[in-house]
């Protein structure tokens, strides 16, 4: 299998998301049916640029589409209103009009922020989402979230503004280093978790190779986690109810985040894999799984390489209060009640806000515990 689509039928707003290998090449003919004239404007960061920016100018050209690009520095920092201003003024100077494309080239920083540009920018103009990592291919390029952080918080400003196509291109994430690679990952994991143990099984059997670089392993595995996105997001496109579900393991990852510093002490698919197996713990603690569930779970992690407990966290960590403080933050929060993510197994999560705090705390300072037994000298 070289390419494959995943449709996403959102009425007026509906568009396909094509995935597979050597589509940058092929980027002219894929993205002319969208122009009204042949020039587009793509936005991308510096490292991106350095790899990819070139490969699909040429890819453009090849179907006589003129490429005019802003390369903003990679980083979080960026999905900040400095760099939207920046960017919707060069859309602006550069003439994009309503009925022109503006392509996101990049993970799910300039995903993010281009989208959200494109939502702005003369009261909305298409864009295009071309995904260069594995996190973006699976989950921030689909579903028309966009956005940037504010200084209270991440993701704070936005506006649901759906892409009119996707392309995931899997030979770009050979690019990319196999800690970021992994991260990504760890949303993918979470789709066979949430939703489809099929799918978990089949991770189980096949992560070890995709992540070795099996192409057709990867195209199956962003096909699935994707077509697993769109039905959800097709149920609940703004977030009313159950595409909360695509949260598993964030309440948990977000607060080992903000724990952090967002620093690279912890990636945010390394901080959604923990928080999926403490997910799994506090379920199988509150008796809707069996405790084999939260031990599977952690088995894939370590038979992929990945972070998977506390103890995998370098440096010092806030005491159990601390990080059910910073849950209590989180943008979960409804009516001051914490939300949850919880599974009645592999597969079977749902959404909940009936759960005990003090048994989240006593999860929490398990896992502290654990962590000191595991790096305490001698
Ligand atoms: N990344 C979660 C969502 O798109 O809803």
């Amino acid at each position: 299998m070289t390419q494959t689509t995943v449709h996403v039928p959102l009425d007026d707003r509906a568009y396909d998301v094509l995935i597979g290998a050597g589509l940058l090449d092929r980027s002219g003919a894929l993205i002319a049916p969208f122009l009204s004239r042949p020039r587009v404007a793509v936005i991308t960061d510096a490292n991106v640029a350095a790899l990819h920016l070139e490969g699909l100018r040429a890819g453009l050209s090849d179907a006589g589409i003129d490429m005019i690009a802003l390369t903003l520095p990679a980083g979080e920092g960026t999905k900040s209103w400095p760099h939207l201003t920046q960017a919707v003024e060069w859309l602006l100077e550069q003439k994009v009009e309503r009925r022109d494309v503006v392509v996101a080239l990049g993970g799910g920083v300039i995903g993010d922020l281009v989208g959200f540009a494109a939502a702005i920018l003369r009261r909305g103009v298409r864009f295009v989402q071309i995904p260069t990592t594995l996190l973006a291919q699976v989950d921030s390029s689909v579903g028309g979230k966009t956005g940037i952080n504010s200084p209270l918080g991440k993701n704070l400003i936005g506006a649901f503004h759906q892409p009119s196509l996707v392309l995931a291109d899997t030979a770009v994430l050979g690019t990319l280093d196999p800690r970021d690679f992994l991260s990504g990952y760890g949303e993918v994991a979470k789709y066979g978790l949430l939703g489809d143990a099929d799918f978990f099984e089949w991770l189980e059997a096949n992560g070890p190779a995709l992540a070795a670089g099996d192409m057709a392993a990867r195209i199956e595995a962003v096909r699935r986690s994707v077509q697993m996105k769109a039905d959800i997001v097709v149920r609940d496109e703004t977030e009313q109810g159950d595409r909360a579900l695509l949260n598993l393991g964030h309440t948990f990852g977000h607060a080992l985040e903000a724990a952090t510093g967002y620093s690279d002490r912890l990636l945010h698919g390394e901080g959604v894999a923990i928080g999926c197996a403490l997910a799994f713990e506090l379920s199988a603690r509150m008796g809707l799984c069996s405790q084999e569930e939260p031990s599977r779970v952690r088995a894939h992690l370590a038979a992929m390489g990945m972070k998977r407990d506390l103890a995998d966290i370098p440096g010092d960590l806030p005491d159990a209060d601390g990080l059910l403080a910073l849950m209590a933050q989180d943008k979960k929060v409804l009516d001051g009640k914490l939300r949850f993510i919880l599974a009645r197994g592999i597969g079977q999560a749902f959404v909940t806000s009936d759960v005990n705090p003090d048994l989240v705390r006593a999860v929490m300072r398990d896992a502290l515990a654990a962590r000191d037994g595991v790096r305490a000298p001698g």
